[in-house]
Order: structure tokens, then C-alpha cells, then sequence
């Protein structure tokens, strides 16, 4: 059989990225972006899901490499355990050939200067391949839904009667959403553009989501590939973002914050619905995602006052001015975006839940002090975690008898497919297509 050395060097390649984010706590974007994989390789979409695959299934994928060893693999071979993790998940949920999947993972293991594993390597696979039955058996829980312990665990406290959906849908692929800017084109108009530049019809390109700036993509294409993305005609963003804005479309004007605001996804939005007697002030603490504000907010030819800083610390950044209307998209576990981000399963820990409570909560009540009597503040979360999302705003109504709860009024049909909580909704994550995200809608009395 030839060996396409380049397969074999994804796949190697693949193991340091798997291994980064497994055993090293890195990002998964980041961990590919370091791979450093030409544009221009035939196999750098191969790369990416065999990466996102084996992070999506690793619980289960790894138990079953156990079942096909007779010891554990050494330490300082912990690469080749990686690779061969890989293997199996070509094995199990791809349609490459078998016999292709043993030669090249074969020669990355030569790659990965670990010769002497190389018939151990095939072995392994070939016994896999041969095995009647490609099922984990004598499964934990963890192998069965290829998610942490912890996470289960709170995923079923927080839904009892949902969680086993929400994991499903976790482990299924998002599609790609976009949102068309319509101080530049209609959605309907931009559609059509889009499957022309394709060369296929409207409905094999995809459709127009409920909502108004949306449209959803069949299969996924490159950034470049969108026509005028660099003239602003459009973003990527999912839908379920997408809401934030929409439910604040009754309200939308004067003097507006946007805090916790980078990359800008609903900075955009905000101003792509504004009069030009509105304001925007999108606040940031991280100095490289508030470069990326700029950088979106320039292609899309909209201002903002942009500012990096810590926008719970007021004095450092705040002129005084009371806001209308505040959008806090809260830093959060991201537990409703796992679809997109499978690397927050392997990331994200316990205890970070109750600390990133604590931010939420200090943030959002620094916010209230800066919003007008009668102002608004919608608290949005991509978590599907009570922690983040109800028990924020309950801890926010303790400390201020001035909150008002208000009803999310859409112009579509989203709501009825939310869950209504005690202080917000929640969307949960594939449902309609979407990520998962909760809003909370909040009215400062007039006292
Ligand atoms: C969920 S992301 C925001 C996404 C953004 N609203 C959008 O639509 O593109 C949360 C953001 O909160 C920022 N952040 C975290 N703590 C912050 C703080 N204390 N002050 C300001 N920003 C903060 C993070 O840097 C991150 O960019």
C-alpha cells in the first residue's frame, strides 16, 4: 500500500493538537492555529475533523483503546496513545478505508520517532477493525455521553427531565449561521448571492432562520468564500446570538452599553439596528479580543466608543453618563456552545462554575448602578447552568429591590421553543439549529 505522507502527517499532527487540549489544558482553535497547516493543503478539512471528532468523542474512544491493550501504554509514549485514539475514531465514525487508516497512522508513529511502536500501532488497529462489534462495552457514564463526570452531574440537576437532549445535541456538529447586515442588503437578497457565488440553487445553499438578519448553511464554506464578507455584507454568528439583539429591538436607542462586548458579534448587530441618534459603548477587558472589535466593527463600516477595561471597575472607565439600555453577554462556562467548542468539555472544570458565578454576579451588579431608573439590562449567557443563569439574577434581586422581570418580546416564533425559567428563558443547545443561550430581561423600577 503507498503511503501519502501527507495523511501521516495530519495525523500526527492531530495527536499534538488532541494532546494539547486533553493533557495541556490548550484551546482547540489555538491548538490547531499552532499545527500551522497550509491553506493550501488538500487535507487540512480532514485535519480539522479528525481534531474535532476525537475531542467530541474522547471519553468513549479512549476507553475502548483499553479494551484492546493488554497494558497501559508508558508515559513518555503517551503521543502514540493519543494517535491511536485518533485511529479509532476514524475507525468508528468515519468512511476512510481501514486499510488506510492502519498505513498512515503506521507511518506517524514513524513520524513521532516512536519506530519501535510501529507493529504495536497496527496491531492494535487491525484488531479493532476486526472486531465484530464497534460498541464500547461495560461502559461509565462518561464513555456513554462523552462528557465529564461533572458536567452530567450538573447538567442533571439543572434539567432532570432534558439532560440526556442536551448531551445528544452536544455531541452533534453546529451548523454555520450567518447575519447579513442590512444597512447593506437584505437577507433575501444576500441568499441568493451567496448561492450564485456557489453555483447552487437557493434551497441546496441553505435558508433564512426566524430570524430577521439570519441565514442557515447547509454545509459549512470558508469565510473567504462568503461574497462581501470583506465589504461588511456580512458576519458569522450563530443564531441563538443572534436573539440578544432581537429582543431588544423594542427598546433600542439613546445611550447604549455593551459590556463584556469582544469579538463585537453583537456590537455589530446593535449598531447594524440603530438610528444614528444612538450611541454604543462596548466594553472589554482583554486587549487582543478588543482589537478584534475594531477590526469587525471597520469591515462592517460602524462606530462604536470602544474602550478596554474591567467593566465591573466603573471608575477606571465610566463618564457619568447613565445608560438606556445595557447588554451584558456575560463571560460564562459556554456550556450551551459545546456543539461548536467540543474543547470545553476537556477545559472547563467544576470548580470554575462557582467562581465564574461570582463574576457574573459582581459584574452585573456594578452595571446596575450605571443604568437609568426605567433603563433595561438584558443578562445573556451562552450556559445552559442554573449556576450562571437563574442564581445570578436571583443573588442580583437580593442586593437590589429596584429589578424589574420582563417578558421577551420576539417578532417570531423563538419563544415558544424556549424554556421559561423563574427569572429568564433558556434555549437550549440544537434546538431550531441553534446554540444554547439564556436572557434575562431586567427593568430598572422607577421608585
Ligand atoms: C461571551 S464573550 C462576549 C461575546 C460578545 N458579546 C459577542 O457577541 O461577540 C464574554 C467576554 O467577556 C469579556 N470579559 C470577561 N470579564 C470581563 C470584565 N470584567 N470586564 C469586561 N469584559 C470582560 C471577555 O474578554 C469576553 O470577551
Amino acid at each position: 500500500m503507498q503511503i501519502n505522507n501527507n495523511g501521516a502527517m495530519i495525523r500526527a499532527k492531530a495527536a499534538h493538537v488532541v494532546d494539547a487540549v486533553v493533557n495541556k489544558g490548550r484551546s482547540l482553535d489555538r491548538a490547531i492555529e499552532t499545527a500551522n497547516i497550509d491553506e493550501t493543503n488538500s487535507q487540512k478539512s480532514l485535519f480539522k475533523a479528525i481534531c474535532y471528532g476525537t475531542i467530541r468523542f474522547y471519553w468513549e474512544l479512549k476507553l475502548q483503546l483499553g479494551q484492546y491493550i493488554s497494558r497501559p501504554i508508558k508515559r513518555k509514549d503517551n503521543i502514540i496513545e493519543t494517535l491511536l485514539i485518533i485511529g479509532f475514531f476514524q475507525i468508528k465514525k468515519t468512511r476512510i478505508p481501514s486499510h488506510a487508516i492502519v498505513a498512515q497512522t503506521v507511518e506517524a508513529v514513524r513520524l513521532l520517532k516512536k519506530p519501535n511502536l510501529t507493529a504495536f500501532a497496527n496491531a492494535v488497529l487491525r484488531n479493532f477493525i476486526r472486531s465484530s462489534s464497534k460498541e464500547c462495552i461495560n461502559s461509565n457514564e462518561e464513555a456513554i455521553f462523552n462528557h465529564p463526570a461533572w458536567l452530567i452531574k450538573m447538567l442533571k440537576n439543572s434539567w432532570p427531565h432534558k439532560w440526556q437532549e442536551i448531551i445528544e445535541n452536544n455531541n452533534i456538529q453546529a451548523p454555520m449561521w450567518l447575519r447579513v447586515n442590512h444597512k447593506k442588503i437584505a437577507t433575501k437578497d444576500y441568499l441568493k448571492k451567496i448561492a450564485y457565488s456557489q453555483n447552487l440553487s437557493i434551497d441546496e445553499i441553505g435558508y433564512i432562520g426566524d430570524l430577521d438578519q439570519s441565514i442557515c448553511l447547509k454545509n459549512p464554506i470558508s469565510v473567504k468564500s462568503l461574497p462581501d464578507f470583506d465589504n461588511g455584507y456580512v458576519s458569522v454568528q450563530d443564531g441563538a446570538a443572534q436573539i440578544a439583539v432581537e429582543c431588544l429591538l423594542n427598546d433600542l436607542g439613546g445611550n447604549i452599553l455593551d459590556a463584556c462586548a469582544a469579538p463585537g458579534g453583537k456590537t455589530g448587530q446593535l449598531l447594524e439596528k440603530i438610528n444614528d441618534d444612538s450611541t454604543v459603548t462596548a466594553v472589554d477587558i482583554d486587549p487582543f479580543r478588543v482589537e478584534i472589535i475594531k477590526e469587525n466593527l471597520s469591515r462592517l463600516e460602524l462606530k462604536a466608543k470602544i474602550i478596554t477595561a474591567d467593566v465591573a471597575d466603573t471608575k477606571s472607565w465610566w463618564d457619568s453618563q447613565l445608560f438606556d439600555l445595557i447588554l451584558m453577554d456575560a463571560p460564562c462556562s459556554a456550556t450551551g456552545v459545546i456543539r461548536r467548542h467540543p474543547d470545553i468539555k476537556h477545559l472547563k472544570r467544576e470548580k470554575d462554575i462557582d467562581a465564574l458565578n461570582k463574576i457574573q454576579v459582581n459584574i452585573i451588579n456594578s452595571l446596575w448602578h450605571l443604568l437609568k431608573p426605567g433603563g433595561k439590562l438584558l443578562y445573556v449567557t451562552c450556559s445552559v447552568l442554573e449556576e450562571e443563569n437563574d442564581l445570578v439574577i436571583k443573588k442580583l434581586k437580593l442586593l437590589h429591590p429596584d429589578i424589574l422581570i420582563n417578558n421577551l418580546l420576539l417578532n417570531n416564533n423563538i419563544r415558544d421553543v424556549m424554556h421559561k425559567t423563574n427569572y429568564g428563558y433558556q434555549l437550549l443547545p440544537g434546538i431550531k439549529g441553534m446554540d444554547g443561550f439564556y436572557f434575562s430581561y431586567l427593568e430598572k423600577a422607577i421608585l
